[in-house]
């Protein structure tokens, strides 16, 4: 699935150190894009991808990172709003803390780098926003409350940036993928991921870059007339959802 009609644009990754994140920026990069990630912790990345620092749930790292992504690749092409966090736990047990963090870095934190982006993107007449979500967003699960709600306003977030900016060449599209083997996943208890997988039509967990490949896929001149989709890749847990 290689598309050579769209490459050496200027890539942006949000939390691209680990995980989701690092398969997409290495899909890109295979692909022949100017990728840059975002990171938090310091990590070590692959050559060829460039690291800069910044935490979603503020907006100044997040307008440095930009500026500095800006400065070495160009004005971002490809917004890749992926960093995320899990705080499971049952409404009963459920701070508001526990919800209004989660909220923060995954939805208000996509808020932030689309507006950032956008503001390029508007005066390029072009741009692809990827959001990446979560079957969870869509189907629900118990003890994410916080969280299948984060996933679920990214939809809402896709869907009236298409309306606002679709006609200048911006497309908004969210990927809900279902269980990935990465950190997030290998946090559940055996049992859990046990009972999952009898949940799962495919009958195993996804690689990473089975993700990152229709992320990519996503933001090529190929889809070029897809926006405001919900694309599941999750071995069918979801049906469409
Ligand atoms: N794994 C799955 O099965 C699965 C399923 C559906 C959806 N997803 C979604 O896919 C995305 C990636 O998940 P993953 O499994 O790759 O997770 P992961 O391995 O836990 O990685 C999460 C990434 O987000 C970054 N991040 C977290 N909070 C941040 C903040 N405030 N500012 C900047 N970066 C931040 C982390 O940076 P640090 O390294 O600095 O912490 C890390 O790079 C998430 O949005 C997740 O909800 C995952």
């Amino acid at each position: 699935m290689t598309d050579t009609s769209t490459t050496g644009r200027s890539v942006l990754i949000t939390g691209g150190n680990r995980g989701i994140g690092l398969a997409i920026a290495q899909s890109f990069l295979a692909n022949g894009d100017k990728v840059a990630v975002t990171y938090r912790s310091a990590s070590e990345l692959p050559a060829g991808i460039l690291g800069v620092k910044a935490d979603v749930t503020d907006e100044a790292s997040v307008d440095a990172a930009f500026t500095e992504v800006e400065a070495a690749h160009g004005p971002v092409e490809v917004l890749v709003a992926n960093a995320g966090i899990t705080k499971d736990t049952l409404l009963m047990r459920m701070s508001e803390d526990d919800f209004t963090s989660v909220i923060d870095t995954n939805l208000t934190g996509a808020f932030r780098v689309i507006k950032r982006a956008s503001k390029g993107m508007i005066r390029a007449r072009k741009g692809r926003v990827v959001l990446i979500s979560s079957v969870s967003g869509m189907f629900g699960a118990p003890g994410q409350i916080n969280y299948s709600a984060s996933k679920s306003g990214l939809v809402g977030i896709a869907r009236s940036l298409t309306r606002e900016l679709g006609g200048r060449g911006i497309t908004a599209n969210v990927i809900a993928p279902g269980f990935i083997n990465t950190d997030m996943t290998a946090e559940l208890t055996e049992a859990t991921q046990k009972d999952y997988l009898t949940k799962v039509p495919a009958g195993r967990f996804a690689e990473a870059s089975e993700v990152a490949n229709v992320v990519r896929w996503i933001a090529s001149d190929e889809a070029a007339y897809i926006s405001g989709a919900i694309i599941p890749v999750d071995g069918g847990l979801g049906m469409g959802h």
